[in-house]
């Protein structure tokens, strides 16, 4: 067993688009559970299948086996519901002159490329919160490469951007003490007393503290999806370098859908050269870094039987 990446809290499934990233979520998030850890897979594609997959509907979160629940976000839906809660939050502090400019503010903001990944972010934090009280493994199932990685650097686009908003504000408290005349006794207090201030530093802290989570190789830990193809490698030896770059924790490589031997059939056994190329590649590629091999099943992985398959033979590799 592969400890350094079953013990963690948090898994991210990702790779490239159909590769095989919400079957692996779900069979390891499946393994864990019939392992005894209580575990929650949380899907962030708008397209949802993960009930498909367990032959049942989870209408946004609800239970898919024994020990496992699921949950699946809706990007856009969240990125209203985000929208809400900031202004209420804010409504509830400040003034209606003010609260007009804030809503302003807060709508061009998230009008702006990456809102829903913003969003989905500030739901991840949820589910964070989540650990330890209700789950002992919470396993994502990623979009696509590129759409997780500006996901994932979202904690410090999000803090860059409340800083400024943090800067604004100080500066407005410091002119408004300045016209009380000029007492620094007040500017400390108009910063201490100040409800908007208090809340964007909250934000900022739970940012802050997400970061430090993803961060944290004993805590998170990200495995790509690859199958034996020119452009899933490709895609994902970027993304690796990427994680990298921002210090984020790669666990490993699930190499999917590889075909049997090709018993004599040319075309087949032409297409099981070119794999072994491939799967040559990887294995010079990504040294050290594979935890399992799944072979191509003979129909989709849809319902418990299939799925079944695919925990078992995970459970001889990890
Ligand atoms: N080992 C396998 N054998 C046979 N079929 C498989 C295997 N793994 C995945 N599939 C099938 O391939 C298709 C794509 O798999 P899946 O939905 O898990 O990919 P994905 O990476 O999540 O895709 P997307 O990027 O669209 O979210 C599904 O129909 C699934 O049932
Ligand atoms: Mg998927």
């Amino acid at each position: 067993m592969a400890a350094s990446w079953w013990d963690k809290k948090v898994v991210f499934f990702g790779g490239k688009g159909g590769v095989g990233k919400t079957t692996c979520a779900a069979a390891f998030g499946l393994l864990a559970a019939q392992r005894g850890r209580r575990t929650l897979v949380v899907s962030t594609d708008p397209a949802h299948n993960l009930g498909d997959i367990f032959a049942t509907h989870i209408a946004e979160e609800g239970e898919l086996a024994p020990g496992l629940r699921g949950y699946e976000i809706d990007p856009a839906k969240e990125s209203a519901r985000y929208i809400a809660e900031v202004k209420q939050q804010l409504q509830n502090v400040v003034s209606p002159v003010i609260m007009e400019e804030i809503e302003r503010q807060v709508e061009a903001a998230y009008a702006a490329p990456g809102s829903e990944e913003a969003a989905v972010f500030d739901k991840f934090i949820d589910m964070l919160d989540r650990l330890a009280s209700e789950f002992d493994l919470v396993v994502f199932d990623t979009a696509p490469t590129g759409h997780t990685l500006r996901l994932l650097s979202l904690p410090e686009l999000l803090a860059a951007w409340i800083d400024r908003l943090i800067k604004q504000r100080e500066k407005a408290n410091r002119l408004l003490s300045m016209a009380a005349a000029g007492a620094v006794e007040l500017k400390e207090k108009a910063e201490r007393e100040d409800p908007v201030l208090a809340t964007l530093k909250r934000r900022r802290a739970r940012f802050t503290r997400a970061r430090a989570f993803l961060v944290d190789d004993q805590q998170a830990t990200f495995v790509f999806v690859v199958n034996a193809e020119k452009l899933p490698i490709l895609e994902t030896k970027k993304a690796l370098t990427v994680l990298q770059k921002n210090h984020i924790p790669v666990g490993g490589i699930i190499v999917n859908r590889l075909l049997p031997d090709s018993a004599g059939d040319a075309f087949w056994g032409r297409r099981k050269e070119l794999e072994e190329e491939h799967l040559a590649e990887i294995e010079r590629e990504f040294r050290g870094l594979i935890l399992a091999r799944l072979p191509l099943l003979p129909g989709d992985v849809y319902g418990r039987q299939a799925l079944d398959q695919v925990v078992a033979l995970l459970d001889k590799q990890v």
